[in-house]
């Protein structure tokens, strides 16, 4: 409540009496509440907007293996004598080329590769390509590798070539550096017979910057992956979302045909090709070149907990009314058997079927899997009818793991009601809460957690974003109401476990769903507003709750609290305490900390801010202005019980004070 208190200001005004309108904040020290999850706050890959190929998965070629089912030849221009033949050395991905001697002196046999939306390369940096090749009839023949401007008006079209020696009737991989001479955003990829032509085969034709996240050569785009790492996540969701399920079971994400040696992981069709019929991108597909064992080693790389989701044998239920189109319940065991199997792939010992195929791919110690999805936006009987013998079978095996259930699309109503007391008879250890809602949504769920059951499953937050009412875009206002809301998952610590922005990534050439965390082209990116929410929490997690109130009161943007949420945090001798002011007007705060000794006084050590000002609030960070928006430190002094500040309009502070 708003209130005329006289106050003796800790900071600007010490000593002087002044009378002012202020919101009491009142913080108690004494008693260190429910401790914070290091899951608290996370991420959510899905391979959505080309987040995968064409994104984070580093590989610059599309259609590398010639497996596009409607044209092996799609993203490949193909000129000379090209023949596309299937007895390949790869059995999951038989297709490969044939190029020929084209039967005249002055013709040429060649393909070019466009990649995803152009090859982005960089001035003097190195890119390795590979390919498997052999000579069918004997001896060798001689390849140009070249990346090239075909719009360039120079006298001649390459950025970088190199000749390629391919000996032997036996596939070999092959391998040549390739530094470009000028920075361009979309080259080709441009191969073709040279020397005496003799005939070539070639498959798995790859490229891939030199330069990956970590060094891998099967690697991640580094800006991207950094940009992950840089959010301190204790929590890795993946492999989504939708693509869990599939448009049909056949496109479902199949994590054993994601695992293995890279040439023979079979193409699988993206069910966001064609989910959007205003935003078709029929070649969507995905080379699972980014599987499991990537998304392992990435968890354990920026330090965050794996949590995989599994299909429950349903495919996507918003476009199927079919229950033919879903897995019979006594036809689920090979179901079953695969989330079992991924957990000896994740922690079994070396000696174990599967924990020896993670050895093989070069990760003999475990990777400590604690958690596991069954099922993603499921809904009705047909789920927990599903689920059950999912969670008898895993209980029975492995009672360490925790198992995430779901609440079905929506964040309130029928279904939500229905699913999680369903969850709790199961003994769900977790239920998956989703929620894309406006504007006036989150402004009114400030407390949503505050009278969960306490002794039910806890939450995963495990895909939510402000979508602003007919503002469909990633701009300022919808992410301060995300850090608004976010203060009410901080105060319930107990009850949520795990929270994860979503969707995570967008080519700004490909999206199919927005607002988005992370965008890209294919040399920049940038993170959003959302995304520097998102940083502060984890960067700000603090290790147990602590009550803050206002009139004893929940700080949750209610009415009479002046548009503002709040929470506070510990973390060992520090305080973090996170003020959202949704008002369109700054606000007089004043901090009391109760719980001290007599004597005992607390001190400002700084605080935090991101806003955007009140006339940007549409705004967000873009390629051509990747920092705009991000936060800024700001001046917060002053020693006593009661500390006094202001917060601007519009704007999302954490203040750090010491004990
Ligand atoms: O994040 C985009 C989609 O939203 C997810 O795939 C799905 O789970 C939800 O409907």
């Amino acid at each position: 409540m708003k209130r005329i208190v006289a106050l003796v200001s800790a900071t600007l005004l010490s000593f002087t009496a002044v009378f002012a309108q202020t919101f009491q904040l009142d913080v108690n020290l004494k008693k260190a509440g429910a401790p914070v999850q290091t899951t608290q706050y996370g991420i959510f890959f899905e391979d959505i907007n080309f987040a995968a190929d064409g994104g984070l998965y580093a590989e610059l070629v599309k259609n590398r293996s010639f497996e596009f089912p409607d044209d092996a030849l799609q993203g490949w221009k193909a000129f000379g004598k090209v023949e596309v033949r299937s007895d390949g050395p790869f059995e999951r991905n038989p297709h490969y080329v044939r190029l020929s001697d084209p039967g005249h002196p002055h013709k040429w046999t060649g393909l070019d590769n466009e990649g995803f939306f152009g090859i982005g390369v960089k001035k003097g940096e190195s890119y390795r390509f590979s390919v498997w090749a052999r000579v069918p009839d004997g001896g060798s023949s001689t390849l140009r590798v070249e990346l090239v401007n075909t719009a360039s008006m120079g006298e001649d079209h390459f950025l970088c070539q190199e000749t390629l020696a391919v000996v032997g009737k036996e596939w070999k991989k092959y391998q040549v550096m390739l530094t470009p001479d000028t920075t361009l955003d979309k080259a080709v990829l441009r191969i073709f017979l040279t020397g005496e032509r003799t005939t070539v085969d070639l498959e798995h034709v790859s490229l891939f910057p030199a330069d990956t996240w970590k060094g891998h050569e099967n690697g991640l785009r580094k800006d991207l992956a950094q940009a992950l790492a840089d959010l301190h996540p204790g929590i890795f969701r993946f492999p989504g979302g939708c693509i869990v399920e599939g448009t049909d079971l056949a496109t479902r994400y199949n994590w054993k045909n994601t695992i293995g040696p890279v040439e023979n992981r079979p193409l699988n069709e993206n069910r966001w090709e064609y989910t959007f019929p205003h935003r078709f991108y029929p070649d969507y597909y995905q080379s699972y070149g980014l599987g499991f064992y990537e998304f392992f080693q990435l968890s354990e790389e920026i330090g965050a907990e794996p949590l995989p989701i599994l299909s429950c044998g349903l495919a996507c239920q918003f476009q199927n009314d079919d229950v033919e189109a879903h897995v019979h319940l006594d036809e689920l065991q090979p179901y079953i058997q695969d989330a079992l199997d991924l957990i000896e792939f994740a922690n079994g010992p070396t000696t174990s079927t599967w924990g020896a195929v993670r050895a093989e791919m070069g990760h003999p110690e475990p990777f400590k899997l604690k958690f596991l999805g069954i099922g993603n936006e499921q809904w009705d009987a047909i789920y927990p009818e599903h689920l059950e013998p999912f969670v008898k079978a895993i209980r029975a095996a492995y009672p360490e793991i925790r198992i995430v259930g779901s609440s079905g699309p929506d964040s309130e109503g029928a279904q939500f009601d229905y699913l999680w007391p369903e969850m709790k008879r199961l003994g769900a250890d977790l239920v998956d809460e989703h929620f894309y809602r406006p504007e006036s949504w989150f402004l009114s769920q400030g407390a949503r957690y505050d009278n969960y059951d306490r002794k039910g499953p806890k939450v995963f937050a495990g895909e939510y974003a402000c979508h602003g009412k007919g503002k469909k875009w990633n701009h300022f206002y919808a992410s301060l109401l995300e850090a608004a809301f976010m203060t009410g998952i901080e105060r319930n610590a107990d009850v949520v476990h795990m929270a994860t922005y979503a969707p995570l990534f967008a080519h700004v050439e490909g999206w199919q769903w927005r607002p988005d965390l992370i965008w890209y082209d294919n040399l920049r990116s940038f993170r959003t507003a959302s995304w520097h929410v998102q940083e502060l929490y984890g960067r700000f997690r603090g290790s147990n709750t602590l009550s803050l109130k206002m009139d004893g009161a929940n700080v949750t943007g209610a009415e009479g609290q002046g548009g503002l949420f709040a929470s506070a945090v510990l973390d060992g001798s520090r305080i973090y305490v996170k003020v959202v002011n949704t008002a369109d007007e700054a606000r007089d705060i004043v901090f009391n900390f109760s719980g001290l000794k007599k004597k005992e006084l607390v001190k400002a050590a700084g605080g935090v801010r991101l806003s955007a000002g009140a006339d940007h609030l549409d705004m967000d960070n873009e390629l051509d202005h990747p920092d705009r928006i991000h936060p800024e430190t700001f001046d917060f002094q002053g020693e006593g019980k009661s500390l006094q500040t202001q917060v601007p309009a519009y704007s999302f502070s954490v203040f750090v004070v010491e004990k």
